[in-house]
């Protein structure tokens, strides 16, 4: 995808974006600190633009793929309304411990549910409708939202 700004405006803007809980900053900071690929977590902006999204549609069911360190799961269970919940997909079963850890110790652990294995498989056995899907622009991305038999997302979702 093309980006939009570029890689320097995107840095003095995340450096500048209003940083949510501490609990998130701690999770960016420990992914830097401990594991391998920390470029691939949500910045501050996507995490702040996730939660106005979230808040503005109200989900009760959001569909996320590709969990990596959690962060841009607590970015959105932070929006989400009393009775919303996250699924939450990660192929790798230590990045899905490292954002368990964090999940637990959040307000939000009762609403955050972490599913480890291909996304494939996981969605396949999943109940809709989702109301807010959030995929990273992958091609397994594209293979879960195309496939006939997954479950749908609502029309606004
Ligand atoms: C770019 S990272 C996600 C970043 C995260 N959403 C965030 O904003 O912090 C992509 C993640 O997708 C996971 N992943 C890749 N293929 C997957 C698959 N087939 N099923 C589930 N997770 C997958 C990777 O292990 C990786 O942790």
């Amino acid at each position: 995808m093309c980006p939009i700004f570029s890689e320097a405006l995107d840095a003095y803007v995340d450096a500048h974006a209003t940083p949510l809980e501490p609990l998130l900053q701690e999770n960016r900071e420990e992914t830097y600190a401990s594991l391998s690929s920390p470029q691939m977590i949500a910045g501050p902006v996507v995490g702040q633009v996730l939660r106005l999204l979230v808040s503005l549609a109200a989900p009760r069911l959001v569909l996320e793929i590709g969990t990596f360190t959690g962060y841009s799961a607590l970015a959105m269970a932070g929006g989400l309304p009393p009775d919303g919940r996250i699924v939450t997909c990660e192929l790798s079963p230590e990045r899905a411990a490292f954002a368990q850890g964090y999940f637990d110790r959040s307000p939000w652990a009762d609403r955050i549910d972490v599913r480890v294995g291909p996304a494939l498989d996981t969605v396949e056995a999943l109940d809709g409708p989702f109301d807010f899907v959030f995929i990273e622009p992958t091609r397994t991305a594209t293979r879960v939202t195309t496939r006939p038999s997954s479950p749908s997302s609502r029309p606004a979702g």
